[in-house]
């Protein structure tokens, strides 16, 4: 049985990759802060391991892998979003949306990596369409997400050797997790909707689904690529212009 850990695991699209990764027969840790949340989630499935830790966190990081055991597949899920205007944004906000997002996909991503020497692995990092397009009111949640981009891209060229495979998600409009509050806003969530050729906002599920493919052999020759999971939504500016 493969191992794989998911941070962030307890809530939104992270319980839906954890509910996906054990019907699809892994033995799955469930990292996140909250331990209520994480025992709820992780005593869902048939083969959870409940992990209650900061990924900010480099020495709990280290213990709850050496408790975990080797890691097969890395899901690096865990975020937080600030919406503030970036000109009230406090650099203690900023740090931490930094800390969570970017510098602890390095510490849970090097940890992780470290048990895969030997037998190679998958590392999946989770990034945003907020990485290739900025909006309004995001803070430091931007920078972040490219951020992920580009240290997937680097993971890739150093741990290639060693057979580990590192790719990225960037999901469009989600309706969970942190975009479940704005969506519940009827008129966030039929403009948006409107918005995506698709015709339908995005659901945890979707995520997920392309999660189970990366880290699967049918994704065997795909390494340092962000692959987009949004119906189709930035490319979509034009559509939103009239030409006439
Ligand atoms: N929902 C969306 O529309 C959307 C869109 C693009 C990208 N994403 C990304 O998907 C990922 C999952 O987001 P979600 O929508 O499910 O949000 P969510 O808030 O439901 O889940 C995030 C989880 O991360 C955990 N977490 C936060 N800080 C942590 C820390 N320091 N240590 C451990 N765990 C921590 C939270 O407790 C929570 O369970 C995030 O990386 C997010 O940026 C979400």
């Amino acid at each position: 049985m493969k191992n794989l850990l998911v941070t962030g695991g307890a809530n939104g699209i992270g319980a839906e990759i954890a509910r996906r990764a054990d019907q699809a027969g892994y033995r799955v840790g469930v990292l996140d802060l909250n331990a209520d949340e994480v025992e709820t989630t992780a005593n869902g499935l048939s083969n959870g391991v409940a992990l209650i830790g900061d990924v900010t966190d480099v020495d709990r990081v280290a213990e709850l892998i050496s408790e975990f055991g080797n890691v097969d597949v890395l899901v690096n899920n865990a975020g937080i979003l600030r919406t503030d205007a970036l000109i009230d944004h406090t650099p203690e906000d900023f740090r931490l949306v930094m800390d969570v997002n970017l510098n602890a996909v390095f510490i849970v991503g090097q940890a992780a990596a470290r048990t895969m020497l030997d037998n190679g692995g998958v590392i999946i990092n989770m990034a945003s369409i907020n990485a290739i397009h900025p909006s309004p009111n995001t803070g430091a949640y931007v920078a972040a997400k490219a951020g992920v981009m580009a240290l997937t891209q680097q993971m890739s060229v150093e741990w290639g050797e060693y057979g580990i495979r590192v790719n990225a998600i960037a999901p469009g409009f989600i309706d969970a997790g942190m975009s479940a509050p704005f969506f519940a806003n009827d008129a966030v969530r039929t403009r948006r909707t409107g918005a995506v050729p698709l015709g339908r906002l995005g659901t945890a599920q979707d995520i997920a689904k392309v999660v189970l493919f990366l880290a699967s052999d049918d994704a065997a020759y795909i390494s340092g690529e962000t692959i987009t999971v949004d119906g189709g939504v930035i490319n979509s500016v034009l559509k939103q212009l009239p030409r006439e």
